[in-house]
Formats: structure tokens, C-alpha cells, sequence
């Protein structure tokens, strides 16, 4: 039988290069981490995700690999990354890593070659195209197909060298490799193989669904006004990624137990991640879906709207409901790639913090799926006072300023959308005690503390048992003691209510309610039958809540 213990574990996201610095040099490294280890330990999470450590000229913060078989000086070396794998499995904890293959770096000596001729043996590996029919090469518009990059700009990079461009979904050090030749899903299997041999327990996997596109290459639909056409329908969830994903299981996983598999699939839908997580398929364990953090946008990444609960509410219910017999959800509010939870659908204010935070991670946690905490959330960290542009390091959020302003938006105007969703709210460093830089380095931090680390932080919430540290704590706890945690059915109640979030779960004769107060004004939703019941996550009793409280009842029979 196929061993599902992730069922009932709960996943941590380190950031290395902002969770914890041992050598003074602004960055956080892997002796950083080895060196809270026992933080996360603590915590009592079951695994940990680390984003990528590899050698990488940090264009994407590593998202752009140069070497997928050694670690990047900043953070260490082999040795180093041993040493922490040891640490992680002898306090009980798995590791996995992020394999971040749509992409490599250009500086990656796959892609050396391959841009050095056209007939190098190399030059399939990535996706190689002439201008556009008729027109001039490295002139505007003769890309091969006019679909405009996640990070801005056009897809597609002209090489003079050959006189030909190459495909880079995201920013041109990122040229998207070519999946249909099979001496690339060889050579990534290969890599795979070696860091499981080496002991780590799988994979996070970058948005692997982009990595079979649709042939032949064609234009995308233009709206009226948009710069580039919309290329997704040719690369998101493409004709062979079942296929390819069933390929790397048989190559990489099969005989392999014990292993974990996260896909993360921006733009998947409901049906389809029912196929990748099917456990009968052999694809992935696990999709990371975007749905619920786009309840706040509009079509833009940069279009905040004022969140619905209903809406989220609809969201979480229909990935509930459709995983509910075959396939298996992940749960996040957080990583590196989105704004902090609290300031977002919560409330930071010094009066409602804490609260706010607790109730958003037990609302979380006590779905069906498999939970991730990202670095810093079990503190209740939230986004960052930037001022200016100078404080953003991010390369999206950067092109993005450059963009805005070149199309003649005033700074004050582009930073006001940039402040709550730039990525970089996420990576700003963690918080581990009152001191100048948090702890997190006694050098120059590569992107500045969060000021509130004189209140928010770790030492702090270690200390205090009514911290969000010692609430997620519990709630870890509740996933391993409870059965109806991680087994139990799901169901949504109170579904057009715009303050209350609040569902069952139920495993024979065991039933948990879950409330969560989405305001800050008292709420008494209309629901019976739980006065007496036990009182499992909260304080108070029975249904009435506080203002952002959460609560979990407990009944059996
Ligand atoms: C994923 C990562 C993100 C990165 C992108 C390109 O979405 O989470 O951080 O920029 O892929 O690799």
C-alpha cells in the first residue's frame, strides 16, 4: 500500500537567503538554517521546503539555476546541505527541494551551448525560433509569437550570435527548456535520482505545469490595449504533462517510498488537478493551486480589490468538494510569492494582530489538505513599510515600477499598488528576536528588517503561550493527535456569509465545527447544537466569537 503520511503532515517553507544568516554577509545560508533547526523543530512540522539553493546568478533569487548539482556559494556547500539533512532527519523531519526546471539559468552550460551554434547537439534542449515570417530580426514585433513574459516584456530573447530567439516564460536569464526532447527529461531525471540518493524526500516543483507546450507555437489572443498576446493557453497544462509527469515518476519515484511531490501550477483547474494527484496516475501528490490568492485581485496581479469572503469561501468550497474522493489538496496562505496573510485577509493593527493571525492559520489548517507554513507566518509576520522603490529587491516588482512609470504613472501611484502585493513582502528577513536585524545577520541585511521585529518576533513568541507561535504549534499537534484532521469529509456552512468562515468535518463518529471571524466586530453565527461541545483551538465557547477570533468545537456522536 502506498504510504500516505502526508496526509497527516504539515510542510515548512524556509526562504533560505532571508531566514537566517550564520556568516555575517547579509544572506541567509544553510548553517543559518541548521542553526534554528530546532525552532522548526518546535513547531513540530513534518517537513521542510527549501527554495533553491543551488548555484545560481540570483536573477529570480535562485529561480534560475546555473548548476542543479551544487549549492550557490551565498548559501554554502554540499557539505554544508549534508550537514542539514542529517540535522532535519534526526529531529524527525523530511526535507525536500525545489526543482526548478521549465528553466534554467543562461548562464546554465546547457544552455552555453546551446546558444553557441545552430547545430550544436545542445541547441534542442531549449525552445530555438527564427523572427517572426517577413521581418526583420531584433526588431520590435518580429518575435517569434507575440506572448508577453510572467516578468514583463516580450517572451522571447534575440541571440545576434545565430540570429534566432529563445523562449523565456519568465525573465530572459530564464530560457524555458525543451521537454519534447527526451535527453532533457533524461538529464533532469538523472539530477532528480542524485539528490534522492543523496537523502532528500522529494520535491517542490516549480510551475511544472508550463513545461509541455502546444505545437506548433502560435500567437495568443490580443485584448484591446494589452502589449502582448496571452501565450498561456500554449504552455499552461500543455498536451504531455500528464505524460511527462508520469515519466518522472516511473524514472525518478518508483520504488522509492516514503517520497513527497508538490506540483505548483499556476492557472490549474479543479478537473485537472484531480488527474495530477491521483494516486492511481503516478503523477505528483500534490498540486499548489493560485484560485484562492487571486480572490483579492482582478484579471491584473496589481489590481487589489477588497476581499469577499463569499468569494474565498466559493473557492476553498469547490476545491474541497472536488478533491474530496480522488486527489489531495495543499493549503497555504503564504510563500515567497505572496503578501503576508495577515495584511492581507486578516488585520495587522497592534489591536487585532495576533488574533487575526490565529484565526487565519487554524481557518487554514483544519481543511482537508495538506498544510504549508511559510517562514515567519507561525509569528504572525506581516508586510513591510516600504517607502520607495530603492527598498523592493524583487525583479517582478522592479520591472513592473519600470514599466508603470514609463507608461507615465507617478511613483506615489505605482508603489501604492506595489506596497500590499510585491513578493518582496514576503522575503523580508525572519524574525528572530528584538535586536538590530531581528537576528537574522549582524552584517547589512540584502533587504531591510521589518522595523515591528522589536515586537514581532521569535524569542518573543516563544515565550508568551498565547502567541501565533504557540497557536500554530497546537494546530500542528491537532493534524497528528486527530484523525479527523487529516481523514475527515469536508463541509462548507453559512456560504453567503460575508464575516463568518465556517465548515464541518467529519470522520465517523467524530465531528469538529470550524469558525473564523473575518471582522472585527463580535459575531454569533446562526448555528446549533454545539454549545456543550469541547473546545479543541480557541478560547471562549460555543459559537460566539470575538472580533477576528477562530474557533474548533469538537463532538462525538
Ligand atoms: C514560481 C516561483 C517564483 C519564480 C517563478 C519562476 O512561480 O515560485 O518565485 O519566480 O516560478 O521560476
Amino acid at each position: 500500500m502506498t504510504d500516505l503520511w502526508w496526509k497527516r503532515a504539515v510542510v515548512y517553507q524556509i526562504y533560505p537567503r532571508s531566514f537566517a544568516d550564520a556568516d555575517g554577509d547579509g544572506m541567509g545560508d544553510l548553517r543559518g538554517v541548521i542553526d534554528h533547526l530546532d525552532h522548526l523543530a518546535e513547531l513540530g512540522v513534518d517537513v521542510l521546503w527549501l527554495s533553491p539553493i543551488y548555484k545560481s546568478p540570483q536573477d529570480d533569487n535562485g529561480y534560475d539555476i546555473s548548476d542543479y548539482q551544487d549549492i550557490d556559494p551565498l548559501f554554502g556547500e554540499l557539505a554544508t546541505f549534508d550537514e542539514l539533512l542529517a540535522g532535519a532527519h534526526r529531529r524527525g523531519m523530511k526535507l525536500i527541494m525545489d526543482l526548478v526546471v521549465n528553466h534554467s539559468s543562461d548562464e546554465h552550460p546547457w544552455f552555453v551551448e546551446s546558444r553557441s551554434s545552430k547545430d550544436n547537439p545542445k541547441r534542442d534542449w531549449y525552445w530555438w525560433r527564427p523572427a517572426r515570417e517577413g521581418m526583420e530580426p531584433g526588431t520590435p514585433g518580429a518575435e517569434p509569437t507575440n506572448w508577453g513574459s510572467v516578468f514583463g516584456g516580450p517572451a522571447w530573447n534575440y541571440d545576434k550570435e545565430t540570429g534566432e530567439y529563445y523562449l523565456h516564460l519568465f525573465s530572459p536569464k530564464q530560457p524555458d527548456l525543451n521537454w519534447e526532447n527526451p535527453e532533457v527529461r533524461e538529464a533532469v531525471y538523472a539530477m532528480m535520482r542524485w539528490w534522492l540518493d543523496r537523502g532528500v524526500d522529494g520535491f517542490r516543483m516549480d510551475v511544472i505545469n508550463m513545461i509541455s507546450k502546444v505545437l506548433p507555437l502560435t500567437d495568443g489572443r490580443l485584448t484591446a490595449g494589452a502589449a502582448y498576446g496571452d501565450g498561456g493557453p500554449s504552455y499552461i497544462n500543455g498536451p504531455r504533462n500528464h505524460e511527462f509527469l508520469r515519466e518522472m515518476h516511473d524514472q525518478v519515484f518508483a520504488g522509492r517510498p516514503g517520497m513527497l511531490t508538490v506540483g505548483e501550477m499556476p492557472g490549474v483547474t479543479v478537473d485537472e488537478a484531480i488527474k495530477f494527484t491521483d494516486q492511481d496516475r503516478h503523477e505528483v501528490d500534490m498540486v499548489f493551486q493560485f484560485d484562492h490568492v487571486w480572490a483579492d485581485r482582478g484579471g491584473d496581479p496589481w489590481k487589489l480589490i477588497p476581499l469577499q469572503l463569499t468569494v474565498l469561501k466559493g473557492i476553498f468550497g469547490r476545491w474541497q468538494a472536488g478533491l474530496a474522493e480522488v486527489g489531495w489538496n495543499s493549503l497555504y496562505w503564504n510563500n515567497h510569492d505572496q503578501p503576508r496573510v495577515v495584511s492581507r485577509y486578516g488585520d495587522d493593527s497592534p489591536e487585532h494582530r495576533v488574533a487575526a493571525a490565529k484565526m487565519l492559520g487554524t481557518v487554514l489548517h483544519l481543511h482537508r489538505g495538506t498544510p504549508y507554513v511559510y517562514q515567519g507566518e507561525e509569528l504572525g509576520m506581516t508586510n513591510a513599510p516600504f517607502a520607495s522603490i530603492d527598498d523592493f529587491r524583487d525583479i517582478e516588482s522592479r520591472n513592473h515600477y519600470a514599466e508603470a512609470i514609463a507608461r507615465g504613472a507617478t511613483p506615489d501611484e505605482v508603489l501604492a499598488t506595489m506596497r500590499p502585493m510585491s513578493r518582496d513582502n514576503a522575503r523580508t528577513p525572519m524574525q528572530w528576536d528584538a535586536t538590530e536585524h531581528a537576528g537574522f545577520t549582524t552584517g547589512e541585511p540584502w533587504i531591510a528588517v521589518n522595523p515591528n521585529h522589536t515586537e514581532i518576533n521569535a524569542r518573543a513568541a516563544r515565550a508568551d503561550p498565547d502567541s501565533v507561535f504557540h497557536h500554530y504549534r497546537r494546530l500542528i499537534e491537532l493534524r497528528h493527535t486527530e484523525p479527523v484532521v487529516a481523514h475527515g469529509d469536508f463541509t462548507m456552512l453559512l456560504g453567503d456569509d460575508e464575516r463568518v468562515y465556517a465548515f464541518t468535518r467529519r470522520l465517523d463518529d467524530v465531528e469538529l465545527l470550524v469558525l473564523g471571524n473575518f471582522s472585527a466586530s463580535p459575531a454569533t453565527p446562526a448555528i446549533d447544537g454545539w454549545d456543550d461541545a469541547d473546545v479543541l483551538i480557541g478560547e471562549g465557547a460555543g459559537v460566539v466569537l470575538g472580533p477576528w477570533e477562530g474557533r474548533v468545537l469538537k463532538r462525538v456522536g
